[in-house]
């Protein structure tokens, strides 16, 4: 079974089509290549063994779209294009919709101009704002974004689920990501930020490795256990694995359904510090700063609904996620350039 995976050479992505090949699928790829490389593509070849199908194309581009869809069986989608630069996201907020909306919405009527009417959506727990509770589940009322990439996904989502209502042929999966961190386990493929890093495990691993002096811990007043702000990360591959479960209830899953995926379980920013000096043994030298604007306090999921009806979990604790984002960020300090 082929799925199209848009945006699968970046770094969800490109965890997510191996899994998709370990799971006995096909991918065929699209990536405008805006935030990736084609050597994470190479690298994704050399630990599946197969050779993918790869357009260089802007989902935008409609043609290019149609060419896709004609010169394959596409089953179902995966949705990953997009950009996700949060602070961007306020100074280029045309850029941001034309982007992440435009390019969904010249997606979805090439797939349904094509028949193909299976897609899994990558949205983010940022849908929620400042939520209304913790643990969140998918019950938690959505929220007022902080910038304009959250109102991408939390307008996106709307889009989708109106598309769904309107013609019951569609089959939409909603996955609300939390904070995605670590890499492939073999080192080869992982994340690789332009510049210098906006999150939070990709700055520790570049102090950590040299290339930055020290991290900035955004403000020790939060309403927290040791005063920094709490997330719930999870390891991409665990990530990738749920978009592979999604993949098998999109066949018996009529509607629009949303998901978390998270670990359940929320660490500061300082438990994250302390959990990557005590599994890498290297220094992560921090001063505490003024709290970044838009930040919250605490966002961690309830992940019970994935448990439940795909059967997925995440399997990963915070030790591993910290070892295997240090043995990418040591074995390629400088991404996927030489
Ligand atoms: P990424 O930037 O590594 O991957 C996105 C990929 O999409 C890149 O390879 C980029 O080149 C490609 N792309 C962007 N615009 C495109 C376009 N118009 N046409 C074709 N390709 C295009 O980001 P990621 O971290 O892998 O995120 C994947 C998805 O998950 C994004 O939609 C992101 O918003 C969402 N998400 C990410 C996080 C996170 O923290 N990483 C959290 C929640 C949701
Ligand atoms: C985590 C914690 C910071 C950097 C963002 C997006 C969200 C989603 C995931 C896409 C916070 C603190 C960070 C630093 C710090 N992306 N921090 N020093 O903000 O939870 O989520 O990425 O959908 O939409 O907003 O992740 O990694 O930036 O921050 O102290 O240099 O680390 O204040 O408490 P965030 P993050």
């Amino acid at each position: 079974m082929s799925i199209l995976v848009t945006g699968g050479a970046g770094y969800i992505g490109s965890h997510t089509v191996v899994e998709l090949y370990n799971a006995g699928y096909e991918a065929v790829i699209v990536d405008n290549l805006s935030n990736s490389s084609r050597e994470s593509l190479k690298r994704v070849e050399e630990l599946t063994g197969k050779q993918i199908k790869f357009y260089e194309a802007d989902i935008r581009d409609r043609q290019a779209m149609d060419r896709i869809f004609e010169e394959n069986k596409i089953d179902s989608v995966i949705h990953f294009a997009g950009l996700k630069a949060v602070g961007e996201s306020t100074v280029k907020p045309i850029e941001y919709y034309d982007n992440n909306i435009g390019g969904t919405l010249t997606l979805v009527q090439s797939m349904r101009d094509h028949g193909v009417k299976n897609i899994v959506f990558s949205s983010s727990a940022t849908v929620y704002g400042d939520p209304a509770f913790v643990p969140i589940t998918e019950e938690c009322p959505k929220g007022v974004c902080t910038n304009p990439y959250g109102w991408t996904k939390s307008m996106l989502e709307q889009i989708l689920t109106d598309m769904q209502k309107a013609d019951k042929e569609w089959n939409v999966i909603l996955l609300r990501y939390f904070n995605p961190i670590g890499a492939h386990k073999s080192g080869r493929i992982g994340e690789n930020p332009n510049g210098i890093p906006n999150n939070l495990m990709p700055y520790i691993t570049q102090v950590a490795i040299g290339k930055l002096d020290h991290l900035s811990v955004f403000g020790n007043d939060y309403k927290t256990h040791d005063g920094t702000g709490v997330r719930d990360y999870i390891h991409v591959v665990d990530l990738a694995l749920g978009h592979v479960k999604a993949i098998k209830k999109l066949a018996d899953n009529p509607g629009t359904r949303v998901y978390n995926l998270g670990t359940g379980v929320g660490y500061s920013v300082l438990d994250l510090v302390n959990a990557f000096e005590k599994v890498t043994g290297v220094k992560v030298p921090y001063v505490i700063t003024a709290r970044r604007p838009g930040d919250i306090d605490a966002c961690y999921s309830d992940a019970t609904r994935a448990k439940e009806e795909l059967g997925w979990e995440a399997q990963y604790g915070i030790e591993d996620m910290c070892r295997d984002a240090w043995n990418w960020q040591s074995k390629n300090p400088n991404g996927f350039e030489a």
